[in-house]
């Protein structure tokens, strides 16, 4: 058995989970918490964190945390490795929209809040716990891409440059992190049923596109999704934890579409 096998054979995992307040990272917190792992999660916003540590029951640990703020992600890191020993899986799933906007529609304000949180929050993530994971040789990182990782025009100039830059991320890291053991992957939503778009409007504020089309009607996905319909959160989580699972221990540097074909249109 490896040390990656035994490692993630043992009851009961670390798991850090960020933007697990709502939406996707939700879901995903509430199916390792269903695992029987010990999950770490943050958000930015208090009451998000207040309501899924209530959901979540008392093996989750929230705390209010901005990604794009390296020392306080360094902290939560820190924490779940001071109460427990040990980091086995990291999931970069903090992000927010950028309201499909142009060129001309993104100012310098929004670029740089939508790589900020997208790209350096995934970065600052990766790179905490690949310190812990490298002296563990062991770990399991699941970075947060997008439909948007493989197609220019689904969203904005700002958002689709980050989620460019995860696969990028991800792919590289994956080469430097597999002799220590550790995989690092990333997954692809497609149109999946969150708030994201109100949510990173009221988060973003005064550098939101004003008037933006931010959403894709029913009935446009009808016609581009094969499968026909918006996705659950809980359809991503359950492949983000197939990826931290036994089963996908030969997978690494890969990002895994889940967006009911939508890339074979
Ligand atoms: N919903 C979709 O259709 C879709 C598709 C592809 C990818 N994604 C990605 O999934 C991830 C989760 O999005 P979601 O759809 O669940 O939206 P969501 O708005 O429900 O969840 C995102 C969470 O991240 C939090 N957050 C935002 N900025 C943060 C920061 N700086 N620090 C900590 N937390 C922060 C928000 O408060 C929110 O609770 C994002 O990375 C998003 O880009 C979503």
């Amino acid at each position: 058995m490896t040390t990656l096998q035994a490692d993630l054979n043992q009851q009961g995992r670390t798991v850090l989970v960020t933007g697990a307040g709502s939406g996707i990272g939700l879901a995903i917190a509430t199916a390792f918490v269903g695992a029987g792992d010990t999950v770490y999660f943050c958000d930015i916003d208090a009451e998000r964190v207040h309501s899924a540590s209530e959901a979540l029951g008392a093996t989750a640990h929230g705390e209010v945390v901005d990604v794009s703020d390296y020392d306080q992600l360094k902290a939560l890191v820190e924490r779940a490795v001071r109460e427990t020993g040990r980091l086995n899986v990291m999931v970069n799933n903090a992000g927010v929209a950028d309201g499909k906007a142009s060129i001309e529609k993104t100012g310098l304000d929004l670029w740089r809040r939508v790589i900020s949180i997208n790209l350096d929050g995934c970065f600052f993530g990766c790179k905490l716990a690949s310190e812990i994971m490298i002296g563990q040789g062991s770990g399991r990182i699941i970075n947060m891409a997008s439909i948007s990782s493989f197609r220019g025009a689904v969203n904005g100039v700002a958002y689709t440059a980050s989620k460019h830059g995860i696969v990028g991320l991800t792919e590289r890291l994956a080469s430097d992190l597999g002799p220590s053991g550790i995989t690092v992957n990333a997954v692809g939503p497609g149109a999946i049923e969150t708030g994201v778009s109100v949510n990173s409007e009221a988060l973003l504020g005064d550098s939101y596109p004003t008037g933006s089309a931010s959403t894709t009607s029913d009935e446009k996905l009808r016609e581009i999704v094969p499968l026909g319909r918006r996705a659950k959160p809980q359809e991503v989580a359950s492949v983000v934890l197939f990826l931290a699972s036994e089963a996908a221990s030969y997978v690494s540097g890969a990002t895994v579409p889940i967006d009911g074909g939508w890339l074979t249109r």
